[in-house]
């Protein structure tokens, strides 16, 4: 079976300087892991929330790593350096806006602030790029409610 790679992405500008401990890389990467029967491996990042950065690893995790799914976690809110939508949205080939309204939908079954995420889900190239907010139990949230559509998406942009 041949290897699958995934990126993760962590965006926070308090964790990319060590102000805190990346809690939603290990979140992400812990659920991929119970979830996956196939072997995959992780291209993991760690950024600050710079629009410019954010577009710049997505684009090299879809078109020179060639990461079948991206997963992205934080930036997302409403906060003027929340940015990670728009980045994600500037390096898009396509908009998946089913994938945003389940997941935002199941987590306003935990949490009402749910409503402040803006996290999309998009296709550039042959890469499905999802964002998750940043807080770990609402990355598992959201995996746990989209996750069964991704391995059919992987297949139909192949
Ligand atoms: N979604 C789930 N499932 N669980 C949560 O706890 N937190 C919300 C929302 N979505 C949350 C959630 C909150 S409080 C915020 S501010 C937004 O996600 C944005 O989070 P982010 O800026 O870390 O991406």
């Amino acid at each position: 079976m041949q290897m699958v790679k995934i990126g993760l992405v962590t965006i926070s500008d308090r964790a990319s300087t060590g102000v805190y401990e990346d809690l939603g890389g290990p979140a992400m990467y812990d659920w991929l892991t119970s979830a996956l029967s196939c072997p995959w491996h992780a291209v993991k990042h760690i950024i600050a929330d710079e629009q410019a950065l954010i577009e710049q690893t997505l684009i090299k995790l879809a078109d020179e790593e060639g990461c079948c799914l991206i997963l992205t976690t934080g930036g997302t809110g409403p906060a003027k350096r929340d940015v990670t939508p728009e980045a994600t949205l500037a390096v898009a080939d396509k908009v998946l806006d089913g994938f945003a309204e389940q997941m935002r939908a199941v987590s306003l079954k935990y949490v009402p602030t749910a409503i402040l995420s803006r996290q999309v889900a998009v296709i550039r190239n042959q890469s499905l790029i999802i964002n998750l907010p940043g807080k770990p139990t609402a990355i598992a949230e959201c995996l746990d409610a989209v996750f069964p559509a991704v391995p059919y998406c992987i297949d139909l942009i192949d």
